[in-house]
């Protein structure tokens, strides 16, 4: 593929240790995907910062490239971690892991990145411009930047975005091009009230299986969407398939209309979203038919500032029942606001632990073994995504539903 000069002599070593392993991996998969040159990257946003999603390799590979002095190249801000700083005891997380942890940091900001901790930067000033080629892991950030923000960026994995931190650059190829970010798909909405972030998930989760076959756009939705319903549904649709870009017709940037969305492209399928398909989803996302609760969680994606209110709202004056633990899970920013807010103080009062940085399927495995040694089972959540990944990823099962359902289950213990 075609290297500048300057891509070249990173590539040769001229540059130092960290760009040439970057450009080395651009190259492979520049070449793999039949890219013909690089582009300019402005920004990342870096997995592998939690435990979890590092894994061993991954831990070594950051530690390595620290140590041997490389250096971000473009503003970098970080994914989610392994856990609470600022409650690991409290939370029980472990020693060694929390070792293991503060050196990725150490690692992380050493080369410099930001300690974002959140899977959702845009919301805390990481918002790339229309039109914007950025390297960015976490599926549902990828598809918020591409869907709602009109970014470009595919669906990357954590080496390639180093890679781009690393060198400023990434392959061209995929939805970083604009023939590749037309519809095919076309998904009619039939449920007229999307009003709730639950909806928007089912809703997400229904129209994501369809990206194994190409872009989907979504035509029926006339209600106003909030910010948070659109991250639950970039993070739904992200996880029931390879979605990295969706269009709403008269909604997202690049389908304000219908000929927008599709360009030059027919639909190749056309499908609806009704009431049988919406229950399909609900009944496929709950995976146990128990209705004892043991653990109640909501915040995937992190929860915003209005989601947390709406919680300490509607849980005030109840207490959670003695047999659950209740978390949410939210950035640090956003858990200081809410602290400011006087919300923490109801939430505390209630029993919910307000946990930040880190989210269930991201913490240390040896805590997860331990809750499932101690009967921790059944997981109640109104996330999408969690619902999705709890079974396979933390070994527990789960009760999908509303956020009211989710507050009922945690104050009376029974799922209903
Ligand atoms: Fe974020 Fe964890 Fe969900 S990283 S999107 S809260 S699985």
């Amino acid at each position: 593929m075609y290297l500048t000069d300057k891509q070249k002599r990173m590539l040769e070593g001229e540059y130092g240790y960290g760009q040439q392993k970057g450009m080395q991996i651009n190259v492979a998969v520049g070449e793999a995907m039949g890219a013909e040159r690089m582009v300019d990257i402005h920004s990342c946003h870096l997995g592998g910062y939690s435990l979890r999603s590092s894994h061993e390799g991954g831990y070594q590979f950051m530690v390595d490239l620290y140590n041997k002095g490389a250096k971000f190249q473009v503003y970098t801000t970080t994914n989610i971690t392994s856990g609470d700083l600022d409650q690991w005891e409290a939370i029980g997380l472990g020693a060694e892991a929390k070792e293991k942890q503060l050196k990725l940091f150490k690692a992380f900001h050493g080369m410099g990145a930001m300690h974002t901790a959140t899977c959702t930067p845009y919301l805390l000033g990481h918002v790339p411009r229309f039109g914007q080629q950025v390297c960015w892991t976490e599926s549902s950030a990828i598809t918020f930047a591409n869907s709602v923000l009109g970014a470009r960026v595919n669906r990357e994995g954590g080496p390639t975005v180093i890679a781009a931190a690393l060198t400023g650059c990434a392959p061209l190829y995929g939805l970083r091009e604009t023939h590749n970010r037309y519809a095919n798909i076309l998904v009619h909405n039939k449920i007229k009230k999307l009003d709730s972030i639950f909806e928007a998930g089912n809703l997400g989760y229904f129209f994501g299986m369809y990206s194994q076959k190409g872009i989907v756009a979504v035509d029926g939705i006339d209600d106003y969407l909030s910010n948070n319903y659109l991250v639950e549904m970039c993070a739904a649709a992200a996880t029931s398939g390879p979605c990295g870009l969706f269009h709403i017709i008269g909604v997202t940037p690049e389908a304000q209309t219908r000929k927008q969305a599709f360009g030059e492209n027919e639909p190749v399928l056309e499908v609806e979203y009704g009431e049988s398909e919406r229950q399909r989803v609900i009944d496929y996302l709950n995976t146990t038919d128990s209705d004892d609760v043991d653990w109640v969680y909501m915040g995937c994606p992190l929860l915003q500032f209005d989601d947390i209110r709406e919680v300490a709202e509607a849980i005030r004056g109840n207490k959670v029942h003695p047999n659950v633990t209740f978390w949410l899970t939210t950035s640090m920013p956003i858990k200081a606001l809410a602290e400011r807010a006087g919300y923490l103080d109801i939430l505390r009062e209630a029993g919910v632990m307000v946990v930040s940085d880190t989210c269930l399927i991201n913490l240390p495995e040896t805590y997860l073994e331990k809750q499932r040694k101690q009967g921790i089972r059944t997981v109640v959540t109104n996330s999408t995504k969690q619902s999705g990944l709890i079974p396979g990823q933390c070994g527990m099962r789960v009760r999908y539903g509303d956020m009211e359902k989710c507050i009922e289950a945690a104050v009376t213990g029974k799922w209903r």
